[in-house]
């Protein structure tokens, strides 16, 4: 037996007992005829004392210890003389009277406790040294713990977890496809999923009326701090439902794993905000509810009123009021215009107007505007003695909407309003069907083409498709999107029109969907479903910045494994039996 403890569990009660613990080395320290090791495994860190005095030979030994050593440890409990208020063990100690080294360590390239000394890069390349560290452990240990929750609640609602293939065909869902060659078909290509999507729906068709899964998911597009180009989804899916169905279902499972996971009652029903009062209210598609600072729209209010033309000429202007910071300096207001000026978010400027303690109002466009317009947008924006008034304009609403919304979580931020221990949930639903994209030139889906259309809307097909509304709906957290879904089509007719809208030929959709189109001509029942991101809800409970330090071995924002040396090139050989030729243009 190699122990008969964790480094974890030994407590003061303990005192007297003979243990063996094994472990890595932490530390150790000598001090006079001492030696201290602190031994670490994943339960916990337990002090180990070797004393010259007792046993020489034994204490010489501990002094060759270097650090992460494993080693195996049999001695007694002893109550500590000098405790440890921060370690659970803190109280106790063990007197070694054996030492076995299991196997011996270089020394680790970075420290592996809490405030380590390594970067991101190097701790990337060590990530299975990373993971010896609590703060990582204890964010796998949450993922372990949620997925067990998820798969309790969803078994106790009758759901059957089904695993589909990750070698399939192409499910375009928006992003590029992973592919894989296949050897035994030349010149063919497997796409690796970017959801199971189509494949539960042909669950549904199988009469699997509540099916979900944990499922890995692969995308090819650009990384953020919530976006793994692999990542998991809880991918759910249900015959014979409507829209509340689900949103209830699922709301019932979020509020479950918040008091599960986090002990936070949710009571109230989330909010359900159609998306376009969404875009209008707060400029985003996923708004962040833990703080107001809600757009005011002053294209109407300048309307008239002054002759600036870069407001005369704006399609949109907006404005958030920052309260209390009206005492924001020149410099402030500068580093504010260079955020909305930044590439990324693309403002020509900003506008701004302080509102004094004697209400009076001074803003950059003074000379534009009179003392009693400029009164006229203090009551417009609600604003009060001390705030910061904030406007962007545009010729574009959507763009200039955008750049507000960015506006608004950068003041949000600053003014400590994100608070990563208070959870704002909501549904955003009625999402529009199509969205125009310039890429392509043409309408693509905004869920996916499998989502179903609002009855009432089903005739604007035909006239105005820009106009149709989807039974779609996100759910919401803190301005993150956690989970999305829709009503599925299950009509053989209305999705072969929805291909048509989005300019697929009856042949290329015969030739990409003519599987599932196939499968709805032999009984498909009304079917929806939605998938929840398992990363992003574990860096939300764990108050992770980004949803890379909830997964094992995640990749780099170039989408490289730096530790794998994962992409990499394949030998001739290799190619050859795939058939394939590579031609990297410099
Ligand atoms: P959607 O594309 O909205 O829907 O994805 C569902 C949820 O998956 C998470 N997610 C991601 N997490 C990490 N990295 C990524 N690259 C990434 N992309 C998405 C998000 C998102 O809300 N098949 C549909 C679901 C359905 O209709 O049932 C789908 O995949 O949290």
């Amino acid at each position: 037996m190699y122990r008969t403890n964790t480094c974890g569990e030994l407590r003061i009660t303990d005192a007297g007992k003979s243990v063996t613990l094994a472990g890595w080395v932490q530390r150790s320290r000598k001090m006079g005829g001492m030696t201290f090791v602190d031994l670490r495994d994943r339960y916990g860190i337990t002090q180990i004392v070797f004393n010259n005095e007792v046993n020489a030979e034994l204490c010489e030994k501990a002094n060759q210890l270097g650090r992460e050593f494993v080693i195996a440890v049999t001695g007694t409990v002893a109550e500590r003389s000098s405790k440890n208020k921060n370690l659970p063990t803190g109280d106790i100690e063990i007197i070694a009277s054996d030492l076995n080294i299991l196997n011996r360590s270089d020394v680790p390239p970075f420290t592996i406790e809490d405030n380590t000394d390594g970067g991101d890069d190097i701790r990337m390349k060590y990530r299975y040294l990373d993971l010896r560290r609590s703060a990582v452990r204890k964010n796998l240990e949450l993922r372990h713990k949620m997925t067990i929750e998820v798969r309790r609640y969803l078994d106790s609602k009758g759901f059957l977890e089904v695993e589909t293939p990750i070698l399939i065909g192409s499910t375009p869902e928006g992003a590029r496809d992973f592919v894989v060659p296949s050897r035994m078909n030349p010149g063919q290509f497997y796409a690796l999923p970017q959801s199971p999507q189509t494949l539960k729906q042909l669950l549904m068709v199988s009469g699997f009326d509540r099916y979900f899964q944990i499922a890995k998911c692969f995308r090819d597009e650009d990384l953020r701090a919530d976006r793994q180009p692999e990542f998991t989804q809880i991918d759910c899916e249900m015959s014979f439902v409507e829209q509340n169905d689900i949103i209830e279902l699922f709301e019932g499972m979020t509020k479950y794993l918040f008091k599960t996971i986090r002990g936070v009652e949710l009571n109230e029903p989330f909010i359900r905000m159609p998306w376009s009062e969404a875009m209008k209210r707060f400029g985003s598609d996923k708004p962040d509810m833990r703080f107001g600072m809600e757009f005011v729209e002053l294209k109407e209010f300048f309307n008239g009123k002054g002759d600036f033309a870069v407001f005369n000429d704006a399609a949109y202007i907006g404005g958030i009021c920052a309260p209390g910071c009206a005492v924001y300096t020149r410099k402030q207001i500068d580093q504010l215009t260079d955020f909305v000026k930044r590439p990324q978010i693309g403002a020509k400027g900003l506008v701004y107007a302080r509102v004094a303690e004697d209400g009076s109002v001074k803003s950059s466009v003074d000379k534009f505007y009179s003392q009693e317009v400029l009164q006229g947008l203090k009551a417009e924006m609600n604003a009060q003695p001390g705030d910061l008034i904030l406007i962007l304009s545009g010729d574009d609403v959507m763009k200039t909407r955008k750049q507000l919304c960015e506006l608004r979580l950068e003041m949000g931020e600053r003014l400590g309003l994100r608070d990563k221990n208070k959870f704002a949930l909501l549904w955003v639903v009625d999402f529009p069907m199509f969205e125009w994209s310039e890429e392509e030139g043409r309408l693509m889906a905004m869920h996916h083409p499998f989502t179903h259309p609002k009855d009432e809307d089903i005739p604007l097909l035909d006239t105005n498709p820009a106009a149709v509304r989807a039974d779609a709906y996100d759910m919401v957290c803190n301005g993150i999107e956690v989970g999305g879904g829709s009503i599925r089509i299950h009509d053989p007719k209305l999705q072969a029109k929805m291909f048509e809208i989005l300019g697929f030929t009856p042949e290329r959709a015969q030739e990409q969907f003519g599987f599932l189109m196939n499968a709805f001509k032999f009984g498909a029942p009304p079917h929806g479903g939605l998938a929840y991101g398992l990363d992003r809800w574990v860096s939300i409970f764990a108050g992770l910045d980004s949803i890379r330090d909830c997964i094992a071995f995640p990749k780099n924002n170039s989408g490289r494994d730096v530790m794998l040396d994962a992409p990499s090139r394949i030998d001739d050989k290799q190619l050859d039996e795939l058939c394939l030729k590579v031609d990297v243009k410099e």
